[in-house]
């Protein structure tokens, strides 16, 4: 038995904020923004949004594709690193969202991997005929975890929430044919919030130097980025007997454009065959991916049959991917 996805929905906060406004608020430059990662503007929450509000709007929609109410739901899953609490789970405030009073619900997280984590756990509920309706999303407010004077990584995240929904499918054909997870620990500290947690909590210190936002060494993640994920996409077409031409699709998780062109480069796949959100998004973490991958589904780029190749990575560090028939 397969999991495919019958339904996707995804949500952005009304609010843009463009390179020129951040001009106005930090020392940075459209023209350094875009030339090193082809993004132009990024959504923001309003000040009455929180993560799981992003996340049931995506939700709603994923089910009214698939045409499932939330009470047959069996199980929420909530890939993020900006949850609503730091406990309870966001994914129980989702359930509380959206009525899906029978459903179990947990958090994932595996920074921008998120949701092919969270998707890969879904699949397992669905293969091992436990569930029969998983909701998988993906959603961020990275906004209120970034340090607004750090022009290092201010620019580069957006908010937004992406949803899929898992049922078992009936053709064997079409699903989930694979997913690839990986971690190495050993980086963990390229890529962090190093307050909020019980290893440092949030005193006088860490606000003041406003350590419970995201800290990057963006050269070096960029760098690791490159290399995994070109391994990750080999190991995906070698598991699978495929060569490049198998793949009709590539959606990448959308950090930087020019990390999707050497993924979209090593697959020798034109970019027509590549669902780029990042220059409208930004990075949105764990919801990049379904943002994008419903953005293609709903505008009739991706159809029945067509294989397509999801791949992500971030903080953890982690990176994934999971090849689907549609
Ligand atoms: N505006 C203007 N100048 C800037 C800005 C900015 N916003 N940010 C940095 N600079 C400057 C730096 O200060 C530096 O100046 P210097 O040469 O005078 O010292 C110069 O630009 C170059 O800085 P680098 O960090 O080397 O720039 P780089 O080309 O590596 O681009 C970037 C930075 C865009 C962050 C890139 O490294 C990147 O995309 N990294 C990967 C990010 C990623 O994929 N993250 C993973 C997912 S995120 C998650 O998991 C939450």
């Amino acid at each position: 038995m397969k999991a495919a996805i019958a339904g996707t929905g995804s949500y952005l906060p009304e609010r843009i904020l463009t390179n020129m406004e951040l001009e106005r608020m930090v020392d940075t430059s459209d023209e350094w923004i875009t030339s090193r990662t082809g993004i132009k503007e990024r959504r923001i929450v309003g000040p009455d949004e929180a993560t799981s509000d992003l996340a049931a709007a995506a939700a709603r929609k994923a089910l009214e594709m698939a045409s499932v109410d939330a009470e047959e739901l069996d199980l929420i899953i909530v890939a993020t690193i900006t949850p609503d609490f730091m406990f309870p789970s966001t994914a129980g405030q989702v359930q509380r969202l959206l009525g899906a009073h029978r459903a179990a619900a947990f958090d994932i997280e595996a920074a921008c991997t998120g949701f092919i984590y969270a998707l890969s756990v879904g699949e397992l509920f669905i293969t091992g005929g436990k569930y029969n309706k998983v909701l998988v999303i993906g959603a961020e407010v990275l906004s209120r975890f970034v340090n607004w004077e750090d022009k290092t990584t201010c620019v580069l995240f957006g908010d937004g929430s992406g949803a899929a929904l898992l049922v078992p499918s009936e053709d064997e054909e079409r699903g989930i044919i694979s997913t690839h997870l990986h971690s190495d620990g050993r980086m963990w500290d390229i890529l962090m919030a190093p307050a909020g947690g019980s290893r440092m909590p949030i005193d006088e210190r860490a606000i003041a130097q406003k350590l419970n936002t995201v800290k990057m060494k963006g050269n070096e993640v960029f760098k690791v980025a490159v290399t995994k994920l070109s391994e990750v996409v080999d190991e995906v077409l070698q598991e699978n007997g495929l060569g490049e031409e198998d793949i009709d699709f590539l959606v990448p998780h959308q950090a930087n454009l020019r990390i999707i062109q050497a993924t979209a480069k090593k697959l020798k796949l034109p970019m027509e065959k590549v669902i780029i959100t990042v220059d409208r998004h930004g990075n949105t973490s764990a919801a990049s991916v379904p943002l994008a991958l419903d953005e293609a589904v709903r505008s009739g780029r991706i159809k029945q049959g067509d294989r397509v190749l999801l791949e992500a990575f971030g903080g953890g560090l982690t990176w994934g991917a999971a090849l689907v028939r549609w």
